[in-house]
């Protein structure tokens, strides 16, 4: 059988580097390391856009639908590939659990050792595995995101490892592609998106993808930025760093976060917002996204969610687009279920279990 590699490649299946070059940090002697990230779903939520009413419509942006199953790949590909590009003889970065997962395959992909630095026992255990089986170096660490991240930072200034957290500005640069779809699916900005808030450098990506695309006439309009931090890890929320924040939602557990500046910086230039959302909030959001939307979210990724239903004041007619930004089955542990009892194996006793 023969394959059309052009017109293999000529999909969006190519990634987000191919698709948006000329938005990105790279030229022809970058080498492109790509798992064929982006081009995700935006999906009508009609349930959720009733729930919330007054003709306001919602839909959602499903990340998790990435090759490792979070946004952080959009990032990954071109922080990777640069890092291949000057040289860099290892990955390193600290994460709550998807940066570490993303990092480790894109090293897989290109070649490369990757070190992840993690706060011991607080990371979902589908993102512990995904670093695993893709073969990085873990370290645990007796400390949280922000302690990792500050040692991180320190082993960055040995020049063989290159770091590819969200301080590292091409992963900026990739994340940003999701305001681009966003847009060019919709024609035009949306009047509000929502996006759960952690180290804060997706809310200040999806800022930057917007006005970029608005300065070259490719919408019309500004979306008002809203981030949903978790109550016991709101730094942003409460203007203070948290010493010891704790939540259920493990991917946003962060008290100390790196884009600080810059996340306010979007809040405030678009006339935005920064609420939070409790663990019971969250964990009754993402229940119900998976039962009246079909969508199955880390807890995380429920926040957004948990804070849109509560939000109040939100205009009528609005258009809204929310962030879900992680895959459910990363975190199997947050919803708990019963093994149930097994019953005979006959059609009758199946009817009468299911309740018919
Ligand atoms: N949602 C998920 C599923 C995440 O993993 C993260 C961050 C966020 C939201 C928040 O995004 O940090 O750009 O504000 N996870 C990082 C990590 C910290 O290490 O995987 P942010």
């Amino acid at each position: 059988m023969s394959i059309n590699a052009n017109s293999a490649s000529a999909n969006a299946s190519r990634g987000v580097i191919e698709r948006y070059r000329g938005f990105l940090p790279v030229s022809e002697a970058t080498p492109v390391i790509s798992l064929g990230e982006g081009s995700t779903p935006l999906v009508y939520a009609a349930k959720l856009s009733a729930r919330i009413g007054n003709g306001c419509a919602v839909y959602i942006k499903n990340e998790g639908l990435n090759p490792t199953g979070s946004f952080k790949d959009r990032g990954m590909t071109v922080a990777v590939s640069k890092a291949i590009e000057k040289g860099a003889r290892a990955l390193i970065c600290a994460s709550t659990g998807n940066t570490s997962a993303s990092a480790a395959a894109y090293a897989a992909k290109a070649g490369i050792p990757c070190a992840v630095i993690l706060p011991a026992r607080k990371i979902a255990s589908g993102k512990l595995l995904q670093a695993f089986v893709h073969g990085a170096k873990i370290v645990a660490i007796d400390g949280n995101f922000d302690d990792a991240l500050r040692i991180v930072l320190e082993l960055g200034e040995r020049n063989e490892f290159a770091i590819v957290n969200s301080i590292n500005p091409d992963r900026i640069a990739g994340q940003k592609t999701a305001a681009f779809e966003i847009i060019d699916l919709l024609g035009d900005a949306p009047n509000i998106h929502i996006l759960p808030l952690g180290n804060a450098g997706n809310i200040s990506a999806y800022w930057a993808g917007y006005r970029e695309y608005q300065a070259c006439g490719k919408s019309t309009r500004l979306p008002a930025m809203i981030g949903i931090q978790a109550a016991g890890a709101a730094p942003i929320f409460h203007n203070r760093v948290i010493e010891n924040p704790q939540t259920i939602a493990t991917a946003i557990r962060i008290g100390n976060p790196a884009s600080w500046k810059q996340a306010r910086a979007a809040v405030d230039e678009s006339r935005g917002a920064v609420d939070i959302a409790t663990d019971e909030e969250i964990l009754a959001a993402q229940k119900w996204l998976a039962q009246n939307e079909g969508l199955f979210v880390e807890p995380a990724s429920a926040a957004p969610i948990a804070g849109l239903v509560k939000h109040e004041a939100i205009p009528g007619d609005s258009l809204i687009v929310c962030t879900v930004t992680g895959h459910g089955l990363k975190d199997p542990d947050a919803q708990k279920f019963d093994w149930m009892e097994p019953v005979a194996p006959n059609a009758d006793n199946v009817l009468r279990a299911i309740g018919f």
